[in-house]
């Protein structure tokens, strides 16, 4: 690229003037990237007229992208921390259970506001076949909208009214299948020689039980083995998910492009953050695990491109729900990025494992290795999502003190049940795995906070703690570096919904239990002190208003752990252009004291907005401060 062409880019980032007539940006951005996505796309692909085809679509999906998304474009190119500040705060929800329909979200979103979110996952909302949906993760039209929920207009006049007030917005990208109900699937099964192609299909159980040999279980209960006998086609069919998600074989290059387009089609409806869902797993190899393979990057990487060459203001979203030395890889590198973000997912589940055994030592060495990280790492944090919980800990750690990792997953299982360790938390176990032992969990943040249990019980005193608890968490969530989402509900203390197992379509599946509709008539009580949600809504609040408002609570502040001498105290340091924050929170239901070193000069809390000293520290149960120096 000559020196002349560098310099009209500048221009175009520094004017952002709308551009008409020949597309000079796409060119330049075209040109910057050409090289690598073609050596990438040939490596996996050797096929240059396929090439040529996806590059004749980037440029025409680039001119049909709408004026305002492109200027938008233009803003973040030129501010590429823009998604980086300490004022970003997601919500997550399923569109029905919040608002019935798109256009009811619209008017909903005064309400986000006042959560002070500014970004907004819309859990899967494309068509769906009822009954085999998996929450929306069986798609089988990646073009139109649920009819229940709206329409592509609807969501472009969403995306356009957030854009206006500032929220962005996020949706699944389900790239690793389709729904058999896909019209490629459709016609696969019809014996369609160019469909079949598309998916991975056998004539007999020779090869599918060579894969079931390395390849583990997704679901072992609710859906074992990794293929599906297809008696009408007479052919296997493989479906590391549902029997009715077919894993697409993106070794065919009409998978990756058609994909690709879908993706850009959906980008251009004004999508800010597009959520890779199962991205570890669209590669498949004989005699391996089929996770995490090589090409998964190369395909990562070219989509990346991709984006940056259409539409460079979006972010990509990796959902690589696995341990950190398989997550990090999906950042890629400096020169060559991948993802923007991915689930601090290790943290998460070493959080409610610190809640239930009060001894914070797991957490402290998970967060110090998260916080080593580059800085340009950016984690989505969070305590619950519409998933289950998956045990994953660093099992190694938990063995030097004793803790084997069947014994403690069953004893974790146990806690979150309500049946040990003095818990007053409720739940239910997911694809509990009789051959292995393993279990996951599901159930909603306050319900297992025991907001639940001291609700049916009328125990003023326990709901107390229970939301003393639940504001805990959010509040060390908060100080964890990277954009803190909010599942839906849990802004005014949502407890389990128990009536899947009354729907046929859901009953199997107790991740539902979490998955309950919003209840206004609870959000209603937010004004109200003396309600619980008044108690929780008021005080997340102050949280996210601090947050927002103090820097040292931005993901490129430094931060790191420091020792309190008390198991159930964790203290979290933030120091960032000369300020400092020693976050400090008790894990137990007895008040402890913190005892940190080097803490000299006066601190503020900021959320009663005492001053205080920072050593020796009295901690109610369940209590926290945000200890900022002053002096
Ligand atoms: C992701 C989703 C999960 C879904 C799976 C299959 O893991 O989070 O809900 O079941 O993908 O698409």
């Amino acid at each position: 690229m000559g020196k002349k062409k560098k310099k009209k880019k500048e221009e175009i980032q520094i004017t952002a003037e709308p551009k008409t007539g020949l597309p000079e940006e796409f060119e330049l951005r075209f040109e910057k990237h050409h090289d690598e996505l073609r050596w990438l796309y040939m490596e996996l692909y050797d096929n240059g007229s396929m090439f040529a085809e996806l590059c004749e679509r980037l440029k025409q999906f680039y001119m049909e992208r709408k004026e305002a998304l492109k200027e938008l474009d233009r803003r973040r190119e030129a501010d590429p921390a823009w998604y980086r500040q300490n004022d970003m705060l997601g919500m997550m929800f399923y569109i029905d259970n919040f608002a019935k329909t798109i256009n009811g979200v619209e008017e909903k979103l005064s309400y986000i506001e006042k959560c002070r979110a500014n970004y907004i996952h819309l859990m899967p909302f494309l068509e769906t076949p009822k009954g085999r949906s998996d929450g929306g993760y069986a798609v089988s039209d990646f073009q139109q909208v649920q009819k229940d929920l709206g329409t592509m207009e609807d969501l472009e006049s969403l995306t356009e009214a957030c854009h206006k007030r500032g929220i962005h917005v996020c949706m699944d990208f389900v790239m690793n299948h389709t729904s058999e109900d896909h019209a490629w699937a459709v016609k696969a099964r019809e014996g369609d020689g160019e469909y079949m192609s598309r998916y991975f299909f056998f004539e007999n159980s020779y090869i599918p039980s060579l894969y079931e040999k390395t390849v583990p279980q997704v679901f072992p209960t609710t859906a074992p083995g990794n293929f599906t006998w297809l008696p009408d086609q007479k052919h296997f069919v493989m479906t590391s998910f549902y029997p009715y998600q077919w894993d697409l074989n993106y070794k065919n290059p009409r998978v990756f492009n058609e994909m690709m387009y879908y993706f850009l089609y959906l980008a251009n409806r004004g999508i800010d953050i597009m959520r890779i869902d199962a991205v570890p797993y669209i590669w498949k190899e004989l005699n391996t695990q089929c996770r995490n393979l090589p090409q998964v990057h190369t395909i990562v990487r070219l989509m990346r491109i991709i984006s940056e060459i259409v539409c460079p203001g979006i972010l990509l979203l990796g959902e690589v729900v696995m341990e950190p030395e398989k997550v990090t890889p999906y950042f890629g590198t400096v020169e060559k990025p991948e993802c923007h973000m991915l689930y601090n997912v290790t943290t998460m589940a070493t959080t409610w494992h610190t809640v239930a055994t009060r001894d914070v030592s797991l957490l402290k060495k998970q967060l110090d290795i998260v916080f080593g990280l580059p800085r340009e790492y950016l984690f989505l944090n969070y305590l619950r999502c519409h998933d289950d919980i998956g045990w994953g800990l660093d099992y190694e750690t938990l063995a030097a003190k004793g803790m084997e990792e069947r014994a403690h997953k069953k004893y974790l299982n146990d806690y979150f049940l309500g049946l040990a360790g003095e818990s007053n938390s409720r739940g239910e176990l997911y694809n509990s795995d009789p051959v292995t032992g393993d279990a996951r969990f599901c159930g909603t943040t306050a319900s297992m906070c025991g907001v639940e249990k001291a609700g049916f019980e009328e125990d003023a005193a326990a709901m107390e703690t229970a939301v003393q608890m639940d504001v805990m968490l959010h509040a060390y969530m908060f100080v964890l570096s990277g954009i803190p989402v909010i599942y839906s509900g849990d802004e005014v203390g949502q407890v389990n919904d128990y009536s899947y197992k009354e729907d046929p379509d859901k009953a199997a599946d107790s991740r539902y239990l979490h998955r309950g509709a919003f209840n206004w008539e609870l959000a209603g009580r937010i004004l109200d002190p003396d309600s619980v949600q008044g108690k929780l809504f008021r005080r997340l609040n102050r949280l996210e208003e601090i947050r927002s408002r103090e820097s040292v609570f931005v993901a490129d502040a430094k931060a790191r752990t420091v020792e309190t001498w008390d198991t159930s105290v964790l203290c979290v340091e933030r120091c960032y252009k000369g300020e400092k924050l020693l976050a400090l929170f008790n894990f137990s239901e007895t008040g402890r004291t913190a005892w940190i070193h080097e803490t000299d000069g006066t601190y503020i809390d900021l959320v009663s907005e005492e001053k205080m000293a920072a050593s020796g520290v009295n901690i109610p149960a369940y209590g926290f401060y945000y200890l900022k120096k002053i002096n």
